[in-house]
């Protein structure tokens, strides 16, 4: 096969998470540009249907579909009423670990409240286990599946300054998908992640705008650059596609070297 028809994902039908914005909205774009029939997911239903609109408008097959990632039920009805036909692709990516300056931010971990944390569990990790556990039940009859879920470096080296909880919950989700990596396998299904470094999305704009936060996180990365959302839709679409079919429970770092600087 050439390189072109290993990535081609022409059949395939891919729910991308928290695709309204950011990462998520140009995995959604990329995955669509190489052929799948993409559903854009965001709980706010106004961003999904920009972002499904600009694939449409661009040639691509894509629609908006609202619900809330940590809320099961809501998740079952987005895969029952899609009407694409069986999704073969689910990206993980909604998440609310944004670096911006909340209460929580400020607060020691010792002095943070349960609501504090759940709100990091329900969309992190709940999140993760409900979309896959519906998106594999679409894939096992297909003999044919990619799960992908986007974690965080936080996940996988832990940060404090309140993102305990948010660390916590990207490495469940990261020992879910490993697990899911094991059971999928039988049936054609692989399961990966991609952990992410400092991504110039909307989660982190007012940071960036910062020059101390930008100096000292930069400093960290070999590349000198904060990476962009594109760096992790090529990622997502290389696991996506034929070209990984013998990869499954890894985990990427699309992190500018950042793992080399610890
Ligand atoms: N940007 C970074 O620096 C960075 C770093 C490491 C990991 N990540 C991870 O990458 C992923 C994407 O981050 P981003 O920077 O694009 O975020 P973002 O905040 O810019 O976009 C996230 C999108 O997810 C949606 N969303 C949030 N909660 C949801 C829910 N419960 N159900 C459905 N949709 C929901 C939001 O409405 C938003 O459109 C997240 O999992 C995040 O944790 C980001």
């Amino acid at each position: 096969m050439s390189a072109s028809e290993l990535l081609d994902l022409s059949g395939r039908v891919a729910l991308v998470t928290g695709a309204g914005q950011g990462v998520g909205h140009q995995i959604a774009a990329t995955l669509a540009e190489y052929g799948a029939s993409v559903i854009v997911n965001d709980f706010d239903l106004d961003r999904a249907k920009r972002v499904a609109d600009e694939i449409c408008t661009a040639g691509h097959v894509a629609m908006a579909a609202r619900a809330d990632v940590g809320d099961f039920d809501q998740v079952n009805r987005m895969f029952s009423d899609h009407g694409l036909g069986p999704v073969s692709i689910v990206v993980n990516n909604a998440g609310n670990g944004g670096a911006g300056p909340t209460p929580t931010r400020q607060l020691p971990f010792w002095e943070q409240r349960p609501a504090d944390w759940e709100r990091f569990l329900r969309v992190n990790l709940d999140g993760v286990l409900n979309v896959t556990q519906r998106g594999i039940a679409q894939m096992v009859p297909n003999g044919w599946g990619r799960v992908i879920t986007i974690i965080s470096d936080a996940g996988r080296v832990g940060e404090s300054r309140g993102m305990e909880a948010y660390s916590g919950a990207k490495a469940g989700a990261a020992g879910f998908t490993r697990a899911i990596a094991r059971l999928g396998g039988q049936y054609g299904i692989t399961a990966n992640c991609i952990s992410l470094g400092a991504t110039r999305t909307p989660a982190i704009e007012a940071q960036i705008q910062n020059e101390a936060f930008t100096k000292k996180v930069l400093s960290n990365y070999i590349v000198r650059r904060f990476g962009e959302p594109s760096d992790a839709a090529n990622a997502a679409l290389f696991l996506s596609s034929e070209a990984a079919s013998y990869i499954t429970g890894q985990t990427l770092p699309v992190n500018g070297g950042f793992s080399l600087t610890l």
